[in-house]
């Protein structure tokens, strides 16, 4: 199976392939078509160039990745180590890893000579589906993450389901959280069809793992190009894609981000919240309530934790937030494919609804 999504609204010149076994392939076109190319791979990846023609003699570096790399100490090191590989205008940077080393290396292509054109090659279903696409970047500070960074949009996304073969399955499900977002915010038949295929995902079947992927990608796509820089307040928001996420994020603060809670689950318990509050304001019906419910504990997806209501996660909410009166900003449902941007609610009336 081959796919292709190109984006194409102003500004945004950026493609996506997605085919199974494609990368030692896709690996020496980029090499062939460009003068300079430098790699940034993640170790655990490093044996997908033993499958390029002459590997021996790429220009690479390779790191171990983790949430550490996101920093400025790791930028400045990188950025010296690609200097002195020797860059020009015409480089480009290939990130071959997961969302961690995608966000650091974008950042550095986005500065890198004011900008060197950037390929991306996610290798986790995370960062298939979600991080390398839309253009965000960036590292974190002693004062929060992801706060310094650009929007640099890649020339070229290469997707290849293979590496998902060597993930973990706590790894696949952390990815498939994303992408029943997608469907949940934005299309009912596509949540029916994860409902009917998302054990065949688990298995990566190939089929059903790249029409998810595809689907899923094109969803974000429509959010991306209507509103890239997030500036929207409405129902084409990007900020719609952050279904789950302001609950999602303050649980991941509060684990510090540690292994005990994935991304996908820490967001799972975060769209169950925001389902839980989208009925409880009586915008969404019980049954699609139910669905949803019953399709995450199908699949494996925490709906709770015994932390989700502690006192703390509302604090650190709050503190996010930066607000002054005590309300946020929440992304809730009418239907599942139907979600809507609501403006400050207040924290307090959120706290007490949960609580009944
Ligand atoms: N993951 C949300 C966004 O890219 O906007």
């Amino acid at each position: 199976m081959n796919k292709k999504i190109n984006f194409a609204s102003k500004g945004i010149k950026c493609s996506v392939e997605i085919e199974v076994h494609s990368i030692k392939k896709k690996i020496e076109s980029i090499i062939n078509t460009n003068s300079n190319v430098i790699f940034l791979i993640d170790k655990k990846v490093l044996n997908v160039f033993k499958k390029v023609k002459n590997y021996k003699n790429l220009k690479y570096i390779a790191l171990n990745c983790s949430e550490k790399i996101k920093s400025f100490q790791y930028y400045s090191m990188i950025c010296s180590k690609v200097l002195s590989l020797g860059v020009d205008r015409k480089s480009v940077l290939v990130v071959i890893g997961g969302g961690t080393l995608g966000d650091l290396g974008g950042f550095i292509a986005s500065t890198l000579l004011r900008g060197i054109d950037l390929v991306l090659i996610p290798t986790t279903l995370l960062s298939q589906v979600d991080s390398s696409i839309g253009g965000k970047n960036g590292i974190n500070t002693s004062f929060g993450k992801n706060l310094v960074g650009t929007f640099y949009q890649p020339k070229l996304i290469i997707i290849d389901p293979y590496f998902l073969s060597s993930l973990p399955k706590r790894e696949i499900l952390s990815g498939y959280a994303e992408i029943v977002k997608h469907a949940i915010i934005y299309d009912q038949k596509f949540f029916d069809w994860l409902n009917r295929n998302s054990k065949d995902i688990f298995k990566l079947k190939y089929h059903v793992l790249c029409k998810a992927i595809h689907k899923s990608i094109l969803i974000k796509k429509i959010y991306v190009e209507k509103d890239e820089k997030e500036k929207l307040k409405n129902k084409y928001s990007r900020a719609i894609l952050n279904f789950g996420h302001t609950f999602g994020h303050a649980l991941e603060t509060y684990y510090n981000y540690n292994k005990r809670l994935t991304h996908g689950e820490a967001i799972s318990i975060g769209m169950m919240i925001a389902t839980t509050l989208s009925y409880k304001l009586n915008y969404l019906s019980f049954k699609d309530l139910i669905k949803i419910k019953n399709h995450f504990i199908a699949n494996g997806l925490p709906i709770e934790n015994k932390e989700m209501y502690n006192k703390k996660i509302f604090e650190i909410i709050y503190k996010d937030k930066k607000n002054t009166d005590n309300k946020i900003n929440l992304i809730l449902l009418k239907n599942i494919g139907k979600s809507f941007f609501k403006p400050n609610i207040n924290l307090n009336k959120i706290k007490k609804l949960l609580n009944k």
